[in-house]
């Protein structure tokens, strides 16, 4: 759009049907060539992105757009919200789904990716980007792939997330504030949004930790004090692909209590060098389920060590599905709150030491985020605070647990060489 009364034309044209919020309002109309958003969540960052990337494929030179998220889902979210939008407004584009969601307006394309292929990424060209949950994904992919994308075209990228420490989505969000670079950004609360309402705050509030609520729905960039693992730390690990997997593996498991999910993380590598292959999370399932679903990822796997949780109601679980898999040597760990503290000491000493590396999955960089150390009468409590889940946390740290030593060879040094004097023979 090349001047802002083709927004207010594009805005009245779809009047009938969709409205901005105030925020919303600020953010379409501005002009700047880098635009970052960081607001609480439901407060419509996707939701306003799709509208901007459908007003534009009214414009007469062509334009290229690439949605981009962590996760194809998430990426294919503000894809399909694009085209219901256009679909309301009466329009037909070409659509197809595979390999990867793609529109064709006239002489419009938008197409949505995830974080994930950056090598198949680069070379091609665009005139908008969009990245959702920004701060979930590595910065190498914002800086090295998507900004020279745009290189040529002399296009526009808009960052939109919730924010996730003081990273690099944090030092975009600062520029914008300072007017550097012509970086515009916006920060504001979940309750800037009319369409979120007042009880769903107050419910959340009580659900979840005081900081995670304040991350959360009131999008302040908080630093690192009472959390476990360090973002910057965490940020470091982080690789666009998920790497390869190549034995040994080794496999935690969390089983669903009281609601929760179960969770199944699987590593390969050691402790000097580790990478994390896969990660599921499964809701809402019966234990038989639950115990199949789990082993038909460990059967993915021969030779893994696999560990879950036999803290209760684990223990009968853990029998089922030792029968599921006879082959596969499975234990179980009776969690106490030293043998916790241990567990995430350990996982937190792999990330600080950068032995690591994982894909960006934003369901466990908000858990790790948000696992807290908080004193209690008891000594130190770990964990992700009421409401909020540590299920893939615990996971992960179960996987990590196994993780064999590298073999150092030690060298036998003799002891001193004493020369005596004494008699020969
Ligand atoms: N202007 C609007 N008019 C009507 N509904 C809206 C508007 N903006 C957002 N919504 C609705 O509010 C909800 C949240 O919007 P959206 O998913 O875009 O938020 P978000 O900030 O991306 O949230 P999340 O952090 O969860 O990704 C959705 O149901 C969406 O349809
Ligand atoms: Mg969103």
């Amino acid at each position: 759009m090349s001047g802002g009364i083709r927004v207010e034309e594009f805005l009245e044209r779809i009047t009938p049907f969709w409205q901005p919020h105030q925020g919303q309002l600020e953010f379409l109309r501005n002009r700047a060539a880098v635009q970052v958003l960081a607001c609480g969540r439901r407060w419509g960052k996707t939701e306003a992105c799709a509208v901007r990337t459908v007003a534009s494929l009214f414009e007469p030179s062509p334009t290229q757009h690439l949605l981009l998220a962590p996760t194809l889902d998430q990426a294919r979210l503000l894809f399909d919200r694009t085209v219901a939008l256009l679909e309301a407004l009466g329009e037909t584009a070409k659509v197809r789904s595979s390999p990867y969601p793609r529109l064709q307006f006239g002489p419009h394309v938008v197409s949505a990716r995830s974080g994930h292929v950056p090598r198949s990424l680069r070379g091609l060209g665009a005139t908008d980007i969009v990245v959702d949950e920004a701060a979930y994904l590595p910065e190498s992919l914002i800086t090295e792939i998507a900004m020279p994308m745009l290189a040529t075209t002399d296009g526009r990228l808009t960052l939109i997330s919730t924010p996730h420490g003081k990273n690099h989505f944090w030092r975009f969000f600062h520029m914008g504030q300072r007017g550097e670079h012509g970086v515009w950004s916006r920060q504001a609360p979940s309750s800037e949004s009319p369409f979120v309402s007042a009880q769903f705050l107050a419910v959340q509030r009580e659900l979840i930790s005081e900081r995670a609520y304040r991350v959360e729905y009131e999008a302040e960039f908080l630093d690192g004090a009472g959390q476990v693992f360090r973002d910057e730390a965490v940020q470091k690990c982080l690789v666009p692909r998920a790497p390869v997997a190549e034995p040994p593996f080794a496999i935690g498991i969390d089983w669903a209590r009281y609601g929760d999910y179960t969770a199944v993380a699987v590593l390969s590598g050691d402790r000097a060098d580790c990478a994390l292959v896969e990660l599921h999370q499964f809701h809402g399932t019966s234990w038989s389920e639950a115990v199949a679903r789990v082993a038909d990822v460990v059967e993915r796997f021969p030779h893994a060590s696999v560990l879950c949780d036999a803290t209760g109601l684990g223990d009968p679980v853990l029998e089922w599905l030792r029968s599921a898999l006879p082959d596969h040597k499975i234990d179980g760990l009776t969690f106490t709150s030293t043998v916790k503290a241990e567990l995430i000491d350990n996982l937190a000493w792999l990330f600080e030491q950068g032995a690591l590396t994982m894909a960006p999955d934003p369901a466990l960089l908000r858990e790790l985020q948000h696992f807290q150390a908080v004193p209690s009468s008891g000594g130190t409590k770990l964990g992700a605070g009421s409401g909020f889940h540590d299920d893939l946390v615990v996971a992960l740290s179960l996987a990590a647990r196994q993780l064999r030593r590298r073999y150092r060879a030690r060298v036998q040094v003799a002891g001193p060489r004493v020369f005596s004097k004494g008699k020969r023979g």
